[in-house]
């Protein structure tokens, strides 16, 4: 019997420097973690092609090793149309990013697959965005690495019980 296709998370900010390539790394930590390796696939992307081709932010990836994180070496890239055919979840980190897919969107299904990160947040974070460390400190950066982490339990805590009950 073959294994069924892994479930697929594509997380969108920006530039695909900072945010989104940390949720990726994150979100493939903790699905370790909790033994989904096999049954998931995750990917990141940006809305805005400036970066295509690049690492991770340095800073991000400083952020991201404080944390216990390590990067496998992913390059950006922009978010494209058929992203909405290849992915199963779909996960902007702000409004704009999830407002600036929604508009490629093709039809009703395609939208149904974007859920902001926020969705993941606690319930006493109001927030609906990740917020952009770029212009900022490195505590902005270590606060990012700490709200995908915190949500991040709680996405594969669901991907979990939908993929093993499954
Ligand atoms: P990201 O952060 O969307 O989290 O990757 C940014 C990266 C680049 C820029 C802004 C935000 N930029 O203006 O170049």
């Amino acid at each position: 019997m073959s294994s069924p296709a892994p479930y697929r998370v594509l997380f969108v900010c920006l530039g695909n420097i900072c945010r989104s390539p940390a949720a990726e790394i994150i979100f493939n930590a903790v699905a370790a973690e909790e033994g989904l390796t096999a049954l998931v696939q995750a990917d990141s992307c940006g809305t805005a092609s400036y970066h295509t081709g690049s690492r991770p932010d340095r800073r991000m990836l400083s952020a991201l090793e404080r944390a216990g994180y390590s990067y496998g070496g992913h390059r950006a890239r922009t978010f494209r149309r058929a992203d909405f055919s290849e992915f199963d979840l779909i996960v902007p980190q702000d409004e704009y990013n999830e407002q600036d897919i929604l508009s490629l969107s093709r039809n009703s299904a395609d939208a149904a697959r974007v859920r902001g990160m926020w969705q993941w947040f606690a319930e006493n974070e109001r927030e609906r965005s990740v917020p952009d460390p770029y212009y900022g400190g490195a505590e902005g950066f270590d606060a990012v690495v700490a709200l995908l982490t915190r949500s991040m339990r709680k996405l594969v805590a669901e991907l979990k019980d939908k993929l093993i009950q499954a």
